[in-house]
């Protein structure tokens, strides 16, 4: 693509995003940082000048995933005559690190999730044919400090990263090795950050972290400087003004504390939904798998969060099929989904990762019994799903507009609860919170009827 001499020419940029909601917020980000060096956004990869594929480790599929499509890069590279920089950026950058470069050599440059504020450097090297092609550093003081304060939305709603990497190892999963160990943002930065987004139209934040709950950060100076919990910041961070809904995730039972659980009573703005995964209601497995509390445990946690705030919404994950699962363990995790009673839940097979303890454990359970399993699983999770959906019919629920829907006339949006939402009304309601009133429900969705535009939306 060609410029003018005195600005920088514009140069295609198409990124490939696998996995968690880190790895969006990553993706958002490492465009952030590349615009400066005149990469635009480009909707196929056929014509990107580069191509950064940002991968998830976290199961065996989603790695296999990765190598397939870096296969097809492969031969599009190929045809560009080689014009085409292939970067591979995420979990599994970290975990394979040279071993990507051997695998697949069209693959030109490597970066863990701590280097994303180095790529254009490594850029800068790669076109010149010289020094390293790898850069697996944990350095997330580094990355958090490094990267732009502020950015651009795209859309009322926004993440907002608070804490990276986890020090909990759960015996089956790979992050305390690929995002490295616990870090909190500087409130200071969070607060920056979310400025520019309100001051850009964002209604809706949601604070990420692989531990979010574990967040402890110091507190501006003018606040006392002491070191602030989830709880204190969500508090802090609804006095922005335009910031109006505020969630979290992924939360650890371990970390769920009075406060965050107080927030959610006295902070009209933290939104009434708790993504708090539990993994298995057997305390067996739950000391197999180092999750460092109990089922029961975790039933008081719930209980609490739901007297602070009635109504509230829980979700979860899942892991069926861990090591040494009996048809008994199987059935504490069904009972626990039945006395919880979830609004949504991912459930997973276990998986077995290279290098994690859980690999090594014996009574690896068959596929055909973590089939069945899973399917048991999700067919109460989706009945779940369905009722709690149900329940909304007849309801007044504030709905953020987040677009226009697929039928002409038609606007979506979301609820509190994080249910996605459909009715009819003019586009001009775009980024507006407004009432709506369930008139339908699915399993996926809700269909509203438009009530009351607050004043000043339209
Ligand atoms: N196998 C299956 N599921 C896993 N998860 C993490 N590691 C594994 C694994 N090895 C699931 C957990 C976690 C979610 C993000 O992915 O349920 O909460
Ligand atoms: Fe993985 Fe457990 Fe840390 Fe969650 S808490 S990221 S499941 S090690």
């Amino acid at each position: 693509m060609t410029g003018t001499s005195d600005e920088k020419p514009m140069k295609g940029l198409f990124i490939r995003t696998y996995g968690c909601q880190m790895n969006v917020y990553d993706s958002e980000r490492i465009r952030d940082v590349l615009r400066p060096l005149g990469y635009a956004p480009v909707d196929a990869p056929e014509s990107a000048d580069l191509v950064v594929v940002n991968t998830c480790h976290i199961r065996e599929k989603a790695t296999e995933k990765v190598y397939s499509e870096l296969g097809q890069l492969k031969r599009m590279k190929e045809a560009s005559g080689g014009r085409m920089t292939i970067a591979v950026a995420g979990c599994v950058a970290q975990a394979e690190g040279e071993e990507l470069i051997r695998r697949q050599p069209a693959v030109d440059l490597v970066l863990g999730p701590q280097a994303y504020h180095k790529l254009p450097e490594m850029i800068a090297r790669a076109s010149r044919a010289i020094g390293d092609r790898l850069e697996t550093e944990f350095d997330t003081v580094e990355k958090f400090d490094a990267l732009p304060k502020t950015r651009d939305a795209d859309g009322p709603a926004a993440f907002v990263s608070v804490q990276e990497g986890c020090d909990k190892f759960c015996t089956f999963c790979v992050v305390p090795y690929t995002r490295g160990a616990e870090m909190s943002r500087r409130v200071d930065d969070i607060v920056l950050e979310t400025r520019s987004l309100a001051s850009q139209g964002v209604r809706e934040i949601t604070l990420l972290g692989q531990n979010v709950n574990a967040f402890h950060g110091p507190a501006p100076a003018i606040e006392g400087g002491e070191d602030w919990t989830l709880g204190q910041l969500c508090r802090h961070l609804a006095k922005i003004g335009g910031i109006e809904r505020i969630r979290y995730t992924t939360s650890h039972p371990r970390d769920m504390n009075d406060d965050l659980i107080a927030a959610h009573g006295d902070t009209p703005a933290l939104m009434p939904f708790l993504h708090l995964p539990v993994q298995s209601g057997s305390d067996r497995i739950l000391k197999a798998m180092n999750r460092g509390h109990t089922a029961g445990q975790y039933r008081d946690i719930i209980a609490r969060v739901r007297h602070a705030r009635p109504g509230i919404a829980i979700a979860s994950d899942f892991i069926v099929g861990f090591p040494g699962e009996s048809d008994a363990d199987f059935e504490a995790t069904m009972q626990l989904v039945r006395d919880i009673g979830y609004a949504i839940a991912y459930s997973f097979k276990y998986s077995s990762r290279p290098g994690t303890p859980a690999a090594e454990m014996h009574g690896h359970v068959s596929e055909a019994v973590k089939d069945e399993r899973l399917q048991t699983l999700q067919a109460l999770l989706r009945l779940q799903q369905t009722e709690f959906n149900a329940a909304q019919i007849g309801k007044t629920l504030p709905v953020l507009v987040t677009g226009k829907g697929r039928n002409a006339g038609q606007m979506h949006g979301r609820s509190p609860y994080l249910q996605a939402v459909h009715f009819d009304g003019p586009e001009s309601l775009n980024g507006q919170i407004v009432d709506v009133r369930i008139v339908g429900a699915s399993l996926n969705s809700l269909t509203a009827e438009l009530l009351q535009v607050r004043e000043g939306a339209l």
